[in-house]
């Protein structure tokens, strides 16, 4: 039941217009849809519809009733023979939103009726071609009753709406734009409205509102304003204006992802929406504004072009992120925002291009699409736009997104369809480009250089390789943009002329094409010998071995004009120095602390002219995870000694300096949001983690304990919470039963009590974390509840989930056994840790290989948690 990108057939029939009934009742809704068909001249057969959970009640062509066997219908289909070119189908379903724990189609949050049609949710509505080919326009109309549902919302505009009998009430609205179905929504609830209005930069005046639960209205500003910024955005960078105008966001506290780009109506996680100073932390206000500003962007780069099958997923999504991640680093530090994109893409997608799932990000096959919102997808995805735009400059790129839009506005079309707009508005030729479309794998650079004293010269050679993962044999060398400078002794770049260049301006940072297995770069009129910064601003995202001495990545600590290269140069010090300790501890000697690296930090940390937010992620040591992925058997209990013991190091070391940096770092003025302000508390907070590790140190854990009790926000209070979480005994206790009391009526911030237990390092986690099941604000039903509590443990706390007795291991699949049968999209979405089980030692394989089977064993397995498990067990 596999569908293959090769077997893509354009539909039978067009639809040239939906018009859509609701009567809206939580157990049994009626659904009638008035299909106004038209043969696809270009393709025959019959029209297939496909329908999941639908109850069919009748069907009609042209008015009249159609005998039942006209047509035939199975499971997941509806087929109808012998229609005449053009015509009208009726057809009445009816679905109980009530059982729908899935989340997927039409379902309740809260007593209010929301929708999720991204990728195949429709059909759970009702009988469609539902795939992302069929643009139709939509009249909506939809009946509910009014005390318990007085906010009646769909796509497009309202153009009619009245009171019915018996406490009913109506409304009509109808969406000017042809769209695929996975961009309908419809929501019926009582909701709150938060209103604002925009002003484009064509005159025309936007509504824009947004809807949550009552008594979450004073956490709508700082969405609402980020709306406005994006909308702005969007018109000064790419030209991009909105294009109706209302537009409306409701937040849902049940949803299985972050947020939905539905035209005009986006629905959102409520996660993703509300924020106050005293319940959501910097990195959530920041996350708030990028999801905001996502499905804003998918207006134009997705739904106005939207995608002509599923295996273009990254048409949108990775030049959606690509767009959302520009934004952010225009509202706050670029070099910030693309260290923290990287660490995601290191974290994410690295492992997963390594593992069992790997797939390129146009994939060829799948069995259920859910399964393919990948961080390959999304985020390897927006990389290979940004290597576009590094090939191409910045007005080179706007060019081909200038034309991409000319020629396939309401249009449903292909990645291919992108690179040729680029190519066509550049004159260029990108056809070894296009291999990263095709190609899985994370291609593996390694780099040697030397100097030639005589002749003033310096080579670099690089060698390119991408390990053969699962499936796709015989790799071949990919055209990667790989920009590099050559640091002087002085700390300062010197000019860059490649040999055969000669004559041109020698500018310091210069984007090379490599594109074969090896290839040298010769610079000439090289007067000293240099340091040679490579991949700067992670031109390409590729893993790079180098031949740096421990004094060349120190330099570059402190010297790299390209502040993420010398971000990069701290993490990969510090990672060596981990794995050299791993080692240690694995040969069963001494630990030996070196002090060089923390002198390189210190140096940094007197750097005054260095940005707090920048200095943060400078002194944060890199993941377990991510110093485990460099290990032949990953083993992680090791890795987090190490790391603890080289932290505990580096605090000792440093101690003066973080007290400084803590002391000094303190304002008082009143909480805000922006940038700046969190960058410092980001560095405040990074101090006291360090000072935190110190056992036997009252005055540390003085800060920490005061911290907590007297911060006026959330970001301040978790940071000391989420330290006091991992000591054992009464601070920890005490502190996490007072913010329990403090919070027991804010979902939201529950999960980030939940979440800071599950990634606890008291003995006892996985303990810790059963109980918590029973906890009354837990909730398996709720997607936020167990990515909070399941996911944190599975997926954030690699030390205690790989505990060598399996019990993390056994938790999970229970966990995933039970959630199958609830949301499958929740359930395949926590296997992941599991399909690592080729990287540990034997003894962890053994006990990983037999929860996957035994979740394979499972009955009624969903097709969601059948193709993860299937695939990590068998690849
Ligand atoms: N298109 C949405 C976004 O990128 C994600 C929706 C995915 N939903 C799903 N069920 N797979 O913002
Ligand atoms: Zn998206």
């Amino acid at each position: 039941n596999a569908i293959h990108l090769k077997d893509y057939i354009a539909p039978s029939f067009l639809v040239n217009h939906v018009d859509l009934e609701f009567i809206l009742e939580p157990k049994k809704t009626i659904v009638t849809s008035w299909l106004k068909l038209t043969r696809n001249p270009d393709v025959g057969g019959p029209l297939v519809l496909d329908g999941d959970e639908l109850r069919l009640l009748s069907i009609k062509v042209d008015g009249k009733l159609l005998e039942t066997s006209k047509y035939a219908q199975d499971n997941s289909s509806l087929t109808v023979d012998g229609l005449p070119d053009t015509c009208v189908l009726e057809i009445k379903t009816e679905i109980d939103p009530a059982l729908n724990t899935q989340l997927e189609g039409l379902y309740l949050s809260g007593g209010n009726f929301c929708t999720q049609c991204e990728a195949e949710g429709f059909r759970r509505i009702t009988f469609y071609p539902d795939r992302p080919d069929v643009m139709a326009t939509y009249t909506v109309t939809m009946h509910a009753d009014l005390k318990s549902h007085p906010v009646l919302l769909s796509n497009g505009n309202l153009i009619d709406q009245g009171v019915g009998k018996n406490g009913k009430h109506w409304a009509r609205w109808h969406d000017p734009f042809p769209k695929p179905c996975y961009l309908f929504a419809l929501v019926a609830g009582d909701l709150a409205c938060y209103e604002d209005s925009y002003h484009s930069g064509s005159g025309q005046d936007v509504a824009l509102k947004i809807f949550v639960e009552h008594g979450n209205e004073d956490k709508c500003a700082y969405a609402m304003d980020a709306l406005k910024r994006s909308m702005r955005w969007d018109e000064e960078r790419f030209g991009l204006e909105y294009d109706l105008s209302i537009f409306n966001i409701v937040a849902v506290s049940d949803f299985n992802m972050g947020a939905m780009e539905n035209k005009s109506l986006n629905i959102f996680n409520s996660k993703c929406v509300l924020a106050s100073s005293d319940t959501a932390t910097d990195l959530e206000f920041e996350r708030i504004e990028a999801i905001v500003a996502h499905e804003y962007f998918h207006n134009w780069t997705g739904n106005r072009v939207t995608c002509r099958d599923w295996f273009q997923l990254s048409l949108k999504e990775g030049l959606t992120v690509y767009r959302d991640q520009e934004f952010t680093s225009d509202m706050r530090s670029a070099p910030v925002k693309r260290i923290q994109d990287v660490r995601t893409l290191r974290a994410r997608q690295f492992p997963e291009d390594a593992g069992p799932l790997s797939h390129p990000i146009r994939p060829e096959t799948y069995i259920e699409i859910n399964n393919f919102y990948t961080a390959t997808i999304y985020e390897k995805g927006a990389e290979v736009i940004r290597m576009m735009q590094e090939i191409l400059g910045r007005d080179g790129f706007r060019k081909g997104v200038d034309l991409y839009f000319e020629r396939h506005d309401n249009q449903a079309v292909t990645c291919e369809d992108f690179v040729v707009a680029m190519e066509d508005a550049n004159d260029v030729d990108l056809k070894h480009f296009r291999l990263w479309y095709s190609q899985a794998g994370t291609p593996e650079v390694d780099t040697t250089w030397s100097y030639d004293e005589v002749n003033k010269s310096f080579t670099l050679n690089l060698t390119q390789y991408t390990p053969v993962a699962h499936g796709q044999e015989g790799k071949r060398p990919l055209h990667i943009p790989m920009t590099v400078g050559l640091v002087g002794r002085d700390g300062k770049d010197l000019p860059l002329i490649l040999e055969g260049e000669e004559g041109k301006q020698g500018e310091t940072s210069k984007t090379l094409r490599f594109d074969q297995e090896q290839q040298s770069f010769t610079f000439i009129s090289v007067d000293q010998c240099p340091v040679p910064s490579i991949n700067r601003n992670f031109s390409s995202p590729i893993k790079l071995s180098t031949t740096y001495s421990d004094d060349d990545l120190r330099f570059l600590m402190e010297n790299d004009s390209d502040a993420f290269s010398r971000w990069d140069a701290s993490q990969n010090y510090a990672t060596r120095l981990v794995l050299r300790m791993v080692k240690t501890i694995q040969e069963g000697t001494e630990l030996e602390y070196d002090s060089n690296y923390a002198q390189a930090l210190a140096r940094n940390i007197a750097d005054e002219t260095l940005d707090p937010a920048f200095l943060a992620q400078m002194l944060s040591l890199p993941s377990i995870d991510y110093v485990a992925e460099q290990m032949q058997v990953a083993d992680f209990a090791a890795v987090d000694q190490a790391r603890t013991f080289l932290k505990a190091g580096i605090a000792r070391e440093l101690y003066e300096q973080f007290l400084e940096l803590y002391m000094c770092g303190k304002e008082n003025t009143a909480y805000s949001p922006d940038a700046v302000s969190a960058g410092k508390r980001a560095i405040r907070n990074v101090a006291l983690g360090f000072l935190g590790t110190l056992k036997n140190d009252p005055k540390g854990l003085d800060l920490i304990v005061g911290q907590y009790e007297v911060s006026d926000n959330m970001t301040d209070r978790m940071a000391a919470l989420t330290l006091l979480a991992s000591m054992e005994g009464e601070v920890g206790e005490k502190a996490l039963k007072s913010f329990e009391q403090r919070y027991s009526h804010d979902t939201l911030v529950m999960d980030k009590w939940f979440a800071v237990q599950a990634i606890s390092k008291i003995p006892d986690t996985l303990g810790q974390v059963k109980n918590l099941l029973t906890h009354p604000a837990f909730s398996y039903k709720n997607p936020n509840k167990v990515r909070a509590l399941i996911g944190s443990f599975t997926g954030a706390n690699p030390a205690k989930f790989h505990a060598d007795n399996g019990e993390g291991y056994r938790f999970l699949a229970d966990s995933i056994i039970h959630l199958n049968g609830i949301n499958p999209q929740v359930a395949s979405r926590l296997l992941s840790p599991l399909g690592g089980w080729r990287r540990m030692d034997g003894n962890h394989q053994k006990m990983m290989k037999a929860e996957l089977q035994r979740i394979l064993d499972t009955e009624n397995l969903s097709k969601d948690v059948f193709e993860v498990a299937s695939k990590s067990l068998a690849r």
